[in-house]
């Protein structure tokens, strides 16, 4: 009776722990996948310079812990790039539908002391500082962050600064629960740039 017991009890557990196990990233596949991200993976036509994105759209009442940190920031001059990995492109941008297990979205910041003159795009001596990433995890990881996981990674991908279910990132990233938690607000750009004649 005691084997039928375990034999149940391992049917019934063993699906679910290797799932998770497949959407659980050590910290050197963590940074591996940051590494290889390739050209193809890229969700940005071209860097994209950011304004303070509290002021813009970080719209918490009051100021929130987080925007105190970027408004002290003296690291103003942005561009980011971001890439989705483990998914198509194009499922990237159907802001309609949850991200499926296992899509790593990575948004490297780059940072330059240089004002950004319009339309010169990202000056030459900007530097890659930081890599912010979200892990789409297992079912239930995250329930209320819609299972995702945030990675903070210095600019080399050689160490993970941060992971978790990390509340200063989630404090922002609720605002964004009906499309799954993510921005995606750079996906117009390119079209942006056009019409300006950038
Ligand atoms: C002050 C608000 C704010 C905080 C705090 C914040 N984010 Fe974001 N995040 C944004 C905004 C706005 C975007 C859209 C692109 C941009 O403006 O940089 C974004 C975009 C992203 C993206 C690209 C996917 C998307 O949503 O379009 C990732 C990945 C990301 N953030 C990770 C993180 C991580 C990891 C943290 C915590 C260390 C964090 N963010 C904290 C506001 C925030």
């Amino acid at each position: 009776m005691r084997h039928v017991i375990v034999f149940i009890i391992l049917v019934l557990f063993c699906p679910i722990s290797s799932s998770a196990e497949t959407n659980k990233l050590d910290d050197l596949s963590l940074l591996n996948a940051i590494k290889s991200r390739a050209e193809g993976d890229k969700v940005t036509a071209k860097p994209v310079y950011m304004t303070n994105p509290v002021s813009l759209l970080c719209r918490a009442p009051g100021p929130t812990d987080a925007s105190k940190k970027v408004a002290a920031d003296p690291h103003v001059q942005t561009w980011i790039q971001v890439f989705a990995e483990n998914l198509s492109s194009a499922s990237f941008k159907e802001t309609d539908k949850p991200l499926p297990a296992g899509a790593i979205v990575i948004k490297e910041k780059h940072h330059s002391d240089k004002a950004a003159a319009d339309g010169a795009g990202m000056p030459a001596d900007a530097k890659l500082e930081l890599f912010t990433v979200m892990l789409k995890r297992e079912a239930g990881y995250n329930p209320d962050g819609g299972d995702w996981e945030y990675a903070v990674v210095n600019g080399d991908a050689s160490r993970v600064l941060a992971r978790g279910k990390i509340e200063s990132c989630m404090e922002c990233h609720r605002i964004k629960v009906k499309t799954d938690f993510l921005y995606r607000s750079y996906l117009g750009q390119a079209e942006v740039d056009k019409a300006m004649g950038r």
